[in-house]
C-alpha cells in the first residue's frame, strides 16, 4: 500500500502522517509532499519511529515523485481558516491548489482513491471531479471528501451530554461540510433519544465546532489535531477495503449518482458508504429521518448545490 499525503508539512499534515506512520499496514509506503522546504525533514523526523512503514519526504513545486504508484491520495494542501473567516472564503486560495494537484493525480495515478481535506469541501471535491472528468479518468466511486471530522465531534459530544463511551456512539452525518450543510441525524442513534432543545443545540454546537476551534486558537489556524485523527481513521477504512476487508462503512461527501435518490438533493452529499477494493461498492440509504432533520435537510441544499456549483464553474468557466 502506497498513501501520499499533499500539504504534509501543515498542522493537519504532520498530525495525519504521525498517524498513519504508527497505523499503516507493515511494509506500506507513506509519502509526503509539501510546497514547504521543511517536508524531507518531517519525512526524516518520522522515519526514526520504529514501525514497518517506509517513509519518504519531497518538497517543492512538483508532486509527481510523492504521486508514482500510490493507492491512496490525501490532499490537506492549502490555506486554513483563522477567526472571521468561513470555509467558503477560503475558495479563492485553495480553488486551484486542489485543481493543480488532481491534475497531476489523473496523470500520475488516476487508479488512486481520492480523499480531499482542503476547504471548502463541498466545493473542492466538485472541482476535483472535473479536472478528472476532464482527463477522461474520472471515477465517482474513487473519489471522496472527508467529513470524519463532523462525525467524531458528533459522537464525542453525544457520549458527554448522554454519559456513555464516545468509541460506543455512531452518529451519521450528512449533507456537506460547512454550517448549515453538515447535519448529524441525532435520531438515528441506537438506544439514545434526545429532547427537542437538545437536538437544536447538539446540532448547532455540531455546525459550529470547527468554528470553535479556530476562536481558541485565535489566530494560530483551524482544527488539525483532531482532524490529523479523523483523516487517519477515513484513511485507514480506506487501505482496510483496499486490501479485501468487508462491510466497511463510513460518511463521507461523495458523488451522489444520477438516477440515485439522494441525487434529488444535490449532485455531491455526504452519506455511509460501503467501502471495497474499487472505492465505493453500495451509497447506503438515509434512513427514516425525522421532521426536523427533513426540515434541516431541505433549508441546506440552497447552499450545498451554490457551493457545488461554484467548484464546477472554477474549473470550467477559467475566466472567473
Ligand atoms: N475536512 C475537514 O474537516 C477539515 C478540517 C480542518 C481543516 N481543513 C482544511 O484543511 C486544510 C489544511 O489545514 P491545515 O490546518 O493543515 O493548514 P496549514 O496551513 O497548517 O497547512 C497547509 C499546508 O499546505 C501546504 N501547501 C500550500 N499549497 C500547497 C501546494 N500547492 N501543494 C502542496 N502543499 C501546499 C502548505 O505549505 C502547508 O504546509 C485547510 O484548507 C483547512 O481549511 C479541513
Amino acid at each position: 500500500m502506497k498513501v501520499a499525503v499533499l500539504g504534509a508539512a501543515g498542522g493537519i499534515g504532520q498530525a495525519l502522517a504521525l498517524l498513519l506512520k504508527n497505523q499503516l499496514p507493515a511494509d506500506s509506503t507513506l509519502s509526503l509532499y509539501d510546497v514547504a522546504p521543511i517536508t524531507p525533514g518531517v519525512a526524516a523526523d518520522l522515519s526514526h519511529i520504529p514501525t514497518a512503514v517506509e517513509v519518504e519526504g519531497f518538497a517543492g513545486e512538483d508532486a509527481t515523485p510523492a504521486l508514482h504508484g500510490a493507492d491512496v491520495v490525501l490532499i490537506a494542501a492549502g490555506v486554513a481558516r483563522k477567526p472571521g473567516l468561513d470555509r467558503n472564503d477560503l475558495f479563492k486560495f485553495n480553488a486551484s491548489i486542489v485543481r493543480d494537484l488532481v491534475a497531476k493525480i489523473a496523470k500520475i495515478c488516476p487508479e488512486a482513491l481520492i480523499a480531499i481535506i482542503t476547504n471548502p469541501v463541498n466545493s473542492t471535491v466538485a472541482i476535483a471531479a472535473e479536472v478528472l472528468k476532464k482527463a477522461g479518468v474520472y471515477d465517482k466511486n474513487k473519489l471522496f471528501g472527508i467529513t470524519t471530522l463532523d462525525s467524531i465531534r458528533s459522537n464525542t459530544f453525544v457520549a458527554k451530554l448522554k454519559n456513555k463511551q464516545p468509541q460506543d456512539i455512531t452518529v451519521p452525518v450528512i449533507g456537506g461540510h460547512s454550517g448549515t450543510t453538515i447535519l448529524p441525524l441525532l435520531s438515528q442513534i441506537p438506544g439514545i433519544s434526545f429532547t427537542e432543545k437538545e437536538v437544536t443545540d447538539l446540532t448547532k454546537r455540531i455546525q459550529d465546532a470547527g468554528t470553535e476551534v479556530v476562536k481558541a486558537k485565535a489566530g494560530g489556524g483551524s482544527a488539525t489535531l483532531s482532524m490529523g485523527e479523523a483523516a487517519a481513521r477515513f484513511a485507514l477504512s480506506l487501505v482496510r477495503a483496499l486490501q479485501g476487508e468487508s462491510g466497511i462503512v463510513e460518511c463521507a461527501y461523495v458523488d451522489a449518482v444520477e438516477n440515485d435518490e439522494k441525487y434529488k438533493y444535490a449532485p455531491f452529499f455526504a452519506q455511509p458508504v460501503l467501502l471495497d477494493k474499487d472505492g465505493i461498492t453500495e451509497r447506503k440509504g438515509l434512513g427514516v429521518l425525522s421532521p426536523y432533520e427533513q426540515e434541516a435537510l431541505q433549508k441546506m441544499l440552497k447552499v450545498l448545490n451554490e457551493d457545488i456549483a461554484s467548484g464546477k464553474d472554477f474549473v470550467n468557466l477559467p475566466s472567473l
